[in-house]
């Protein structure tokens, strides 16, 4: 149970490491936390179970007391590229990233698909710190460039990626409802 109102303090110790398959009920319980606030802009239609599960199993349809055992398949893929981080040994934020190959030219890119941060943890650095893991993650695997998809309208990622160094891309995303 995470206290309302919590904050970091200079004394706090702030951990990011690889993600483990007994912190997906944290994690999703955070997802659940930064929903409840309201301001989620680029994924509003992704679920966090959505990325966990897919393709490996079926996720439970009520909350259970845990979602690891309702896992199944391959969660290697899932573990390479994901990074929790914990306050006080606590999980406060993760970041979960996928490798893709795509035709332009480059053939392998290291993709943020999801990052989150308890609402209480905000604007303490540790978004940022979970993205120079992935990053140094994606890099010793000779990955060179990481791309994340952000909604226009979400001031908080946008701001968070252009910190840490991301610039906008030549390719622009066109979608039609068909
Ligand atoms: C985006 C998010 C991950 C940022 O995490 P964070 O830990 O607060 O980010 P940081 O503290 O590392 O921020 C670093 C910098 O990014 C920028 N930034 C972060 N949040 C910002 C905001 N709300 N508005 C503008 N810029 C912001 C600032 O430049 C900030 O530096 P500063 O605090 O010195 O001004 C966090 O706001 C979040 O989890 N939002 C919800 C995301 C979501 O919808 N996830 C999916 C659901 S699980």
């Amino acid at each position: 149970m995470i206290e309302l109102g919590a904050t970091v303090s200079e004394q706090d110790k702030i951990e990011v490491r690889p993600i483990k398959l007994k912190d997906i009920d944290d994690i999703l319980s955070i997802d659940g936390e930064i929903r409840a606030v309201g301001n989620v802009i680029t994924y509003r239609n992704l679920t966090t179970e959505y990325i966990l599960f897919a393709g490996r199993g079926k996720p439970p349809q009520q909350s259970p007391a845990s979602y690891i055992r309702s896992l199944t398949g391959d969660v290697a893929p899932l573990l390479n590229f994901s990074f929790v981080a914990e306050v006080n040994g606590q999980v406060r934020g993760f970041i979960l990233g996928q490798v893709a190959r795509l035709r332009e030219g480059v053939t392998e890119i290291g993709i943020i698909q999801m990052i989150g941060v308890h609402p209480d943890y905000h604007r303490r650095g540790i978004g940022s710190k979970l993205i120079r893991a992935l990053a140094d993650k994606y890099r010793s695997e000779g990955i060179k460039v990481i791309r994340i998809g952000v909604d226009h309208r979400d001031k908080s990622l946008m701001g968070l990626v252009e910190h840490v160094g991301f610039g906008v891309d030549r390719l622009v995303v066109y979608s039609m409802m068909v």
